[in-house]
């Protein structure tokens, strides 16, 4: 192999609807969402040289535990057999603890580009398996762009690209363990008794039919729980809401929120008024443009 350097852009997902069904023998739970990803993003300078098999990781933030690069790529070194020494600088832009998937579109850009780095291919089957062993979100971002999420979120059947709109983040100072919010839900083996086709499930079907009702039936199941001990994010959603905001609603266990809007000025005089969380304004990528935009020039930008 030859030395070589890259640098990706990791992109972050909301859950445009996401419920929580039962509890499932493994310990995971049956989801049912819709997935899509957006235009924050982490940054990753990756640089492989020959040598002894070694992993390193340099961040501007301090990561508790063994980060997800690190055994993404000692994943794709053991996958591969390649002996290589890699060095990762991460620059972190997703807060962490938000919902928005920043540990696992980490892995996931390193599953994705390593493997060309040190001059072999992994198949995008056996990248899905190497995934789902190191978290349940990381599958969806080997697809990227808008995509339904079934079983533990790792069945994936990518859908039509969800229709602009102008999204807003709120990214509130509170950290929500994703672990402690499924045992709140107090969730049985049993799925919860409710209609046939869910909300999600009405969501997806009008998304994919390109009806803009869709935002109507968007749900995030952990919303009750989590709102309950941090009343501020219940406010924050009314904020978005009152705005003009739809949908507006928390991602993944939380605890960011986002709402889209139907323009821009009221996107940004929104960002202008909710003062009592970090806003941060995005855009929803399509597929395409999250397989195009991934590689960034050395600096990132
Ligand atoms: O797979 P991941 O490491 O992201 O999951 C973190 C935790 O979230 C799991 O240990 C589990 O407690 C919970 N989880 C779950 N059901 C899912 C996904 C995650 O119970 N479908």
């Amino acid at each position: 192999m030859q030395p070589g350097v890259l640098t990706v852009r990791a992109f972050a997902k909301i859950n445009l609807s996401l419920e929580v069904l039962n509890k499932r023998p493994d310990g995971f739970h049956n989801l049912r969402t819709i997935f899509q990803t957006i235009s924050l993003h982490d940054v990753i300078g990756i640089a492989v040289s020959p040598g002894e098999q070694a992993v390193t990781l340099e961040s501007d933030l301090e990561i508790p535990g063994e980060n997800l690069i690190v055994r993404a790529a000692r994943a794709v070194l053991a996958e591969t057999g390649v002996s290589a020494s890699v060095h990762f600088r991460l620059e972190k832009r997703i807060p962490m603890g938000g919902g928005l998937g920043g540990g696992s579109t980490d892995a996931a850009a390193v599953l994705l580009a390593l493997p060309g780095l040190l001059g072999c291919a992994i198949p995008l089957p056996r990248l899905m398996e190497i995934g789902t062993a190191l978290g349940s979100d990381i599958p969806f971002f080997l697809v990227g762009g808008t995509a339904a999420g079934l079983g533990r979120g790792t069945e994936l059947y990518p859908m039509p690209d969800a229709a602009g709109g102008f999204g807003l983040l709120v990214l509130p100072d509170v950290h929500v363990s994703t672990p402690d919010a499924f045992r709140s839900l107090n969730r049985g083996e049993a799925p919860p008794p409710g209609p046939q086709v869910s909300l999600t499930e009405q969501a997806g079907l009008a998304l994919a039919a390109g009806d803009p009702s869709w935002v109507g039936t968007c749900v995030n199941d952990f919303e009750s729980a989590v709102f309950a001990r941090h009343p501020l994010l219940a406010d924050l959603r009314s904020q978005l809401e009152s705005a003009g905001a739809s949908p507006a609603r928390m991602t993944g266990s939380g605890a960011a929120l986002f709402g889209l809007f139907p323009a821009e000025a009221q996107r940004d005089h929104a960002a202008a008024r909710i003062t009592a969380a970090r806003p941060v304004p995005f855009e929803l990528l399509t597929r395409q443009e999250y397989r195009q935009r991934r590689f960034a020039s050395p600096t990132g930008q």
